[in-house]
């Protein structure tokens, strides 16, 4: 899918894990003899027979395949991480995957799904879900991972720094990992989690087992460290008004049309909307993310159409000017631009590079997150390797 030969630019360690998920491709069996046994026809993948297992793919498919992918193995958008490795299912116990799901990661791609933060999901939806992963990961209850002993955080900064970093950033840089000092992520994952995942690591992914390069006491550590970042908790309670369902779509209707400079006619520079929004210029602005993410912080005017509700273009005049948006940063808001077009809308773009890269521009922010804890956090680098994207040349900042 995304190692296509010749493109070097490809990171390493997306590679590895796009060959690791093709891995079924690969046959170990020995050579076909002539044997004159005609060759079995494959049979596609049995039904779950649990109702709760197929209820949570039901969810699964339409919610969350965008970003972690159809088989939950992860990398299909903004780095999103698998959900189904052994060793994350075995130390994740079913109240750290459902309240990572409810609560989300905020300042990043993962929003809250929840029904109390204004997600779309009910708790009984999120369980099915959680019974899903499990299932599909065939890791049915997770262990309790032993905790490590009492760390050294200087000591631990050190390995941190040189092991670590790079793939994981630090309380005021992301970078392609998992972001580990996210405070909502913090929270959540006990001592003998972050132990578990540092030893054994995530295999099929670019996180790789350190049992063989760190000790006991090292690993110790260095979550130590991880423990000493003192970070404001994020709100686990809406923080806002639910989104007006019917407020104005168009933005300056009486104004005129910008006419946008897009990247292979589809991507359009954040700097080139921003300035339309100054000039009060004619159009419509959509969030292509959860509500949830949208009534915490989103671009003043715009309106909220998650990927999931396309339905909710209906109320999009077709000789408007429209720009998609959403964190990862090209996905969702393609998926709302494709459907635009499919419609015969004319001029439907996508915002190149997203909400977060945005509002890191310092760039206009409405919402009840604006102003508050969910605004410092740090901002991805501009763009991923690791996904299939349309397009990443010429495209610099
Ligand atoms: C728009 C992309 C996107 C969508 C859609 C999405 N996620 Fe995520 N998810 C992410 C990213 C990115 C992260 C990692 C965030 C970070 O860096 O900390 C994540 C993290 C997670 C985690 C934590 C995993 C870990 O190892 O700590 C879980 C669990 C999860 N997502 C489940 C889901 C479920 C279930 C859905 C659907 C209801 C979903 N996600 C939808 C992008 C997404
Ligand atoms: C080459 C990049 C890379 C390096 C170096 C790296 N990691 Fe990771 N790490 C990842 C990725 C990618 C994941 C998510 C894997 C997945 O899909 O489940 C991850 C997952 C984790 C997780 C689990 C997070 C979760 O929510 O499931 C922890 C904890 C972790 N890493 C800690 C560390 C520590 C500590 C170090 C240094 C000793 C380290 N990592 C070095 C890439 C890296």
């Amino acid at each position: 899918m995304l190692c296509t030969r010749g493109n070097a630019a490809l990171l390493a360690a997306a590679c590895l894990t796009a060959l690791a998920a093709c891995g079924g491709a690969r046959s170990d069996a020995p050579p076909r003899d002539d044997s004159p046994v005609a060759p079995t026809p494959p049979t596609p993948p049995p039904a779950p027979a649990d109702p709760q297992v197929a209820a949570g793919a039901e969810v699964y498919t339409k919610y969350c395949a965008l970003c972690h992918g159809p088989e939950a193995k992860g990398y299909a958008a903004d780095n999103a991480p698998s959900l189904v490795s052994r060793t994350f299912l075995e130390s994740a116990d079913d109240t750290f995957i459902a309240r990572s799901i409810e609560l989300g990661r905020p300042g990043t791609a993962m929003a809250p799904y929840g029904r109390d933060l204004n997600g779309p999901l009910t708790q009984r939806e999120i369980e099915s879900v959680v019974a899903f992963l499990r299932d599909k990961g065939g890791v049915k209850t997770a262990i309790a991972p032993p905790a490590p002993p009492a760390g050294d955080a200087a000591r631990g900064k050190q390995l941190y720094v040189t092991m670590c970093q790079t793939c994981h950033g630090d309380p005021s840089t992301r970078s392609t990992g998992v972001h580990l000092a996210n405070p909502t992520f913090l929270a959540l994952a006990s001592d003998g989690f972050l132990r578990h995942a540092i030893v054994f690591g995530r295999p099929g992914t670019p996180m790789e087992a350190f049992a063989s390069r760190l000790d006991g006491n090292q690993v110790a550590d260095v979550i130590a460290y991880m423990r000493s970042w003192s970070l404001p908790a994020e709100p686990t309670k809406p923080t806002g008004p639910a989104p007006v369902k019917d407020g104005p779509v168009v933005i300056n209707p009486k104004g005129k049309s910008p006419t946008f400079t897009a990247r292979d006619r589809r991507f359009v520079p954040s700097v080139q909307v921003k300035d339309a929004l100054a000039k009060k210029q004619k159009l419509v602005i959509i969030d292509a993310r959860p509500e949830s993410d949208f009534v915490r912080e989103h671009i003043p005017g715009s309106i909220s159409v998650p990927h999931y509700e396309l339905a909710k273009l209906d109320r999009v005049p077709k000789d408007v000017v429209v720009v998609a948006y959403c964190a990862c940063p090209h996905h969702a808001s393609g998926v709302v631009v494709d459907e635009l077009l499919r419609r015969g809308h004319k001029q439907a773009y996508v915002l190149d590079e997203g909400i977060l890269f945005w509002r890191k521009q310092g760039y206009p922010i409405a919402g009840s997150g604006a102003a508050s804890g969910a605004a410092g956090i740090p901002t991805p680098p501009p763009h991923d390797h690791a996904h299939h994207d349309h397009a990443h040349h010429g495209h610099a900042h």
